[in-house]
């Protein structure tokens, strides 16, 4: 007989900026801030990632998209792929991602894609500390602080 197994998850959740850390609400700020960035010109809906490394560096991105589909970058690839070409020996310790759509920021929070995740998970495992992951939305933010809690099962054999 074949068992069945509950995998747990853990998110913490905030209902405005005050309940969280001072690190974080500065990170989601940055995230804000780099909406601004993103190229949307087929979906409109913008996205900002800001992520802080060990040294307290933070390095932001936007949702950069082109007209062969697949080719665009969310904004959270696009911020961990350049923090870890310009400082590949610090690790990732936090992720903010927030998104703008028409004018104004999403009232839930933005969840990353699955691509999005298994890069954050392969970040995780490189720079050898949890990374937490700050959702952004005007009602709603919530964080894990494990990149695991966002990918359950995930293919990590490398
Ligand atoms: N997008 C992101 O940049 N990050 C997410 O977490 C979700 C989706 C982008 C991809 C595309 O440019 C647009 O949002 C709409 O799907």
């Amino acid at each position: 007989m074949m068992e069945s197994k509950t995998i747990t998850i853990n998110v913490l959740e905030a209902n405005g900026l005050m309940e969280l850390q001072q690190a974080d609400r500065a990170l989601l700020s940055l995230a804000r801030q780099a909406c601004s960035g993103a190229y949307t010109p087929f979906s409109h809906f913008n996205v900002g990632a800001a992520v802080r490394l060990s040294d307290g560096t933070v390095v932001t991105g936007s949702n950069q998209e082109n007209a062969a589909y697949p080719s665009g970058l969310c904004a959270e690839r696009t911020a961990l792929f350049y923090a870890q070409s310009q400082y590949p020996h610090l690790a990732v310790e936090a992720l903010a991602v927030v998104a703008v759509s028409e004018g104004r920021q999403t009232e839930d929070p933005v969840y990353p894609c699955g691509a999005c995740r298994q890069v954050m998970l392969e970040c995780q495992k490189r720079g050898g500390k949890p990374l937490r992951v700050v959702m952004g939305g005007s009602q709603k933010i919530q964080i894990v602080e494990n990149v695991i809690d966002l990918l359950p099962l995930a293919f990590d054999q490398f």
